[in-house]
């Protein structure tokens, strides 16, 4: 079934980024361990990658762990890295079969070995695919992606290599893990939660914000219809006036 035909599909935002939450939550709710949520919430990711591509969307960016989350319990965080190997490993045929693109943003050098292995050869594999980009960010934290770019900035400074005059928005956007890829348009986020959590802080200063109360393991197709339904009857203005907008 063609999920998304009644979307307008000169409005499918290029760029979707999502906040992926409330597995906790969800395996709370069917009396189950957290780790149960994690394990459910790799079928939506499956679904909502697939349901994008098909939609059109260009990059498609998951929050899948922020450095604030090595904070969990280590069994917790351990099963969040075992499982993102696994999905790894059972989902590169997929990506390859839909044309997908697999990258990163976040110091995924910081993980676990097999975890930077996995992912690796996942990017390497599925490097020429065009259809769809799949970010994840991964040991992300879009404060400390702030201060990298800042850092590379004052080095060129210092070797003489930029003006501190002609430091603008861009220089700051080519600098950040994120160069070359569009702002995302819309931002969803489940679980009714409604903060950014160290999310793209950069990226989102113009970004349509969604808040979805399901949680992400129940996260399905019809889901993200809904929020790009939503996007559809937006009015970006982008600090103009809404008449200015629709003349
Ligand atoms: C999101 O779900 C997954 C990750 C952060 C890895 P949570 O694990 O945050 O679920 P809640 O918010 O505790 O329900
Ligand atoms: C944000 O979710 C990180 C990811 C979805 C990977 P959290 O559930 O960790 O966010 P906070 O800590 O509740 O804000
Ligand atoms: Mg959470």
């Amino acid at each position: 079934m063609d999920w998304f035909k009644d979307l307008d599909s000169e409005k499918i935002p290029e760029h979707i980024a999502i906040i992926m939450d409330g597995n906790g939550r969800w395996a709370k709710a069917h009396g189950k361990p957290r780790v149960f949520g994690h394990k459910n919430g790799v079928k939506s990711v499956r679904e909502i990658t697939e349901g994008s591509a098909e939609a059109g969307v260009r990059y498609l960016t998951l929050y899948a762990f922020s450095t604030e989350n090595w904070s969990r319990p280590k069994l917790e965080v351990n099963a969040l890295m075992s499982l993102l190997v696994q999905t790894m490993d059972n989902e590169i045929t997929t990506l390859m079969k839909n044309n997908i693109r697999l990258r990163t943003i976040g110091d995924i050098s910081q993980l676990p070995e097999k975890n930077y292995q996995s992912l690796k050869k996942g990017m390497e594999e599925t490097a020429h695919n065009d259809r769809m980009d799949l970010i994840l960010a991964l040991n992300y934290s879009g404060q400390a992606d702030i201060i990298n770019a800042t850092k590379k900035i004052a080095a060129e400074v210092k070797e003489g290599k930029l003006n501190i005059a002609d430091i603008n928005c861009g220089t700051f956007s080519q600098n950040l893990s994120t160069a070359g890829i569009p702002p995302p348009e819309l931002l969803i986020r489940t679980s009714g939660e409604l903060r950014l959590s160290n999310f793209l802080l950069w990226e989102l200063a113009y970004t349509e914000l969604y808040f979805s109360p399901v949680f992400w393991p129940d996260f399905r197709k019809q889901h993200l219809y809904d929020a790009i339904k939503s996007f559809q009857q937006r009015e970006r203005r982008f600090g103009k006036t809404g008449e200015q907008i629709s003349n």
